[in-house]
């Protein structure tokens, strides 16, 4: 999960790099690295910092001594994996002779064998990653004359494992070698420049010329130009990547940190992701989807599979599917999908739900229905991302670059679009009277004003979050909707507060947990009306019979709840089909202002990367 840049042919490479790593940091940010080509002296400069979220900020101090007349130049921010997050672990490695110099971003499986014939031929290693054996291999082959394409081509033979790497040489002072499997890369070109990233928010602000590289493609990149070819070098046309992001969709733009803009664009992002996708009388119409109607018509099991949040939307969409489309579906955590031995046939819908694209687990995880013979479907969003590009059909939310490390509009996104994808499996099914469709989809659209409203309480919510802000120990319950929100609220607690949190089926507390409930302990439980309200508050009585306090999610003004519990979470009221993308705002905030209150950071919490390339 790593971010990579790479600039050749820009006198201010160096400012380009961290500029690109500062927007690449939220891949992981235990360190950071640059390694530049001089041109004058014919050396390789680099420079690394290990410094838990301040590396890139440091890392722009010291690149003051990198060269004047800068050549070839390639950066990397790291999310440890092999080795601890030390600055002789960070990137970039450089090989024996100091004159090649490598990031990587992926695993190397079978590092430890390459290590051993490495080891055995005399090379000294400095780190302990498994990425670092790449850069010898590169190194022999150099030495015995080949290009630096040539010599990357014939290392990335002998690797197994996902990677996508970039490489300079002080020989070729003006050529990066860039190449992926599985984890992406992006190369492009304006002028006299060419550019290397992981992202596309890292090279828009030199070109929006940019072309996605495919398995096992391998890129040379010089000054104005690109060359593309597969391991065996024969050439490949690079495929052009459509940009629909501005650069200044991915900077804070003048809130204190992303996961605040990010919570209030939500709004836009669940307007923008159903825009012409339905209207008011039910008709549906997914564009990139590309599985005939027909098709849709015959499926007779829906498969969701994603990670985390993601996984939480396809919880709910587990819900939504059987509602509309009156077809059986599961939702599968993607880590245990693929060893599990799931049925999975030719009428099976697989859904994957990546923000990313790029969720290592969730890739495999449909690999494995698509091998199974399912039809998959990547519903994700950034464009072109690698399970996008992999799938059958595709349904891209649209909410824009999602920097903080916690998904927000991207989940409100999935829900919305996913709350679509069963009512258009519900119409072309006929499972759904025409009265239904058109009310279900009045619902939706008229969701982003809700949306609206919950984030502009932000103030409120944060006045009854700081009441907790000491909590220790917390249960999230819900019921039916309610569930995946209470998931989603343990989830954004634990990873941004750092505060124990579990989430249960209300009704599950009893056979069970709720033997740890006692005076001290917080339950925050959906409590919105539907006809399980009763049941859920049967519930609630039996978490404050054992002294539990209890926050609620409540309809606005719903006294009853109110004088029911210690403290509520008032919410615009909308269907309950739909009520996850609304319930869902008022835990982010409490996440948010437990985690504040605590002097966490909120967009890079420790431990965690934003995009999660590795098993
Ligand atoms: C939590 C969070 C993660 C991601 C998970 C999957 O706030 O962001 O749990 O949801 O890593 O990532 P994607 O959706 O990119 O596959």
């Amino acid at each position: 999960m790593c971010g990579i840049i790479g600039v050749t042919g820009a006198r201010d490479a160096c400012a380009r790099l961290v500029a690109g790593l500062e927007l690449l940091e939220y891949r992981g940010y235990d360190s950071a690295g640059v390694a530049v080509c001089d041109r004058v002296s014919g050396d390789l400069f680099r420079a690394r910092v290990a410094e838990h979220g301040g590396s890139v900020e440091r890392l722009s101090g010291r690149v003051a001594d990198a060269p004047e007349d800068p050549g070839a130049a390639i950066g990397h921010t790291r999310w440890a994996t092999h080795g601890r997050p030390t600055e002789e672990n960070a990137h970039p490695h450089l090989d024996c002779t100091g004159r090649i110099a490598l990031v990587h971003n992926g695993i190397i499986e079978n590092h430890r064998e390459l290590a051993a014939g490495l080891d055995g031929r005399g090379h000294k290693r400095t780190s302990q990653t498994d990425s670092e054996v790449l850069v010898h291999l590169v190194e022999e082959s150099a030495a015995a004359g080949a290009s630096l394409t040539e010599s990357v081509r014939r290392c990335l033979s002998v690797v197994r494992g996902d990677f996508a790497i970039a490489v300079v040489s002080a020989a070729e002072p003006e050529v990066i070698v860039a190449a992926r499997r599985t984890s992406p890369l992006i190369v492009g070109v304006a002028a006299s420049v060419g550019i290397v990233a992981s992202d596309v928010a890292a090279a828009l602000a030199t070109t929006r010329e940019l072309y996605a590289l495919g398995e096992d493609e391998v890129a040379t990149v010089r000054p104005g130009t690109v060359e593309v070819a597969a391991l065996d070098g024969s050439r490949v046309s690079p495929r052009r990547v459509e940009v629909s992001w501005s650069v200044q969709r991915a900077l804070k733009g003048g809130y204190p940190d992303f996961m605040s803009k990010e919570i209030h664009e939500q709004p836009q992002a669940v307007r923008d992701t159903l825009l012409g996708r339905v209207d008011a009388s039910g008709r549906t119409e997914i564009e990139e989807l590309a599985i005939p109607d027909e098709e849709l018509a015959s499926v007779e099991r829906v498969q969701l599979l994603a990670c985390g949040s993601s996984y939480h939307a396809a919880l709910a969409a587990r819900q939504a599917v059987e509602r509309w489309a009156r077809l059986p579906a599961e939702a599968d955590v993607a880590s245990e999908f693929r060893h599990r031995s799931a049925v999975v046939g030719p009428r099976t819908l697989a859904v994957a739900v990546s923000q990313s694209g790029e969720t290592v687990d969730s890739l495999h995880a449909m690999r494995e229905a698509s091998r199974a013979g399912a039809r998959v479907v990547a519903l994700t969003n950034v464009v072109d991302s690698v399970m996008a590009r992999e799938a059958d059909g595709i349904m891209y939310t649209r909410a824009g670059p999602e920097i903080g490390v916690a998904s927000t509009k991207s989940h409100l996104a999935q829900l919305a679009l996913l709350d679509l994808l069963a009512l258009h499996l519900g119409r072309v099914r006929g499972a759904i009277s025409g009265e239904e469709l058109a009310e279900a989809a009045g619902a939706l659209l008229s969701l982003h004003e809700a949306v609206e409203t919950a984030v502009g309480r932000g103030d409120a919510y944060r006045a009854v979050a700081e009441r907790f802000a000491h909590v220790e120990d917390v249960y999230f319950l819900g019921r039916r909707s309610g569930l995946p929100v209470a998931y989603e609220g343990a989830l954004k607690l634990k990873e941004l507060a750092y505060v124990r949190a579990e989430a249960y089926p209300a009704g599950e507390m009893k056979h069970g947990p709720i033997s740890l409930v006692e005076p001290g302990v917080l339950v925050v439980v959906v409590a919105t009306r539907t006809t399980l309200w009763e049941k859920v508050m049967a519930n609630v009585e039996e978490m404050r019979a054992r002294g539990a306090t209890v926050l609620a999610v409540a309809d606005d003004g719903d006294e009853e709840t109110e004088r029911l519990v210690d403290a509520v979470l008032p919410v615009p009221h909308v269907a309950e089909a739909c009520s996850a993308v609304v319930n869902v705002v008022p835990l982010q905030f409490l996440a948010y202002t437990v985690a504040r209150a605590r002097g966490n950071d909120v967009d890079r919490p420790r431990n965690l990367a934003k995009v999660v390339t590795v098993e």
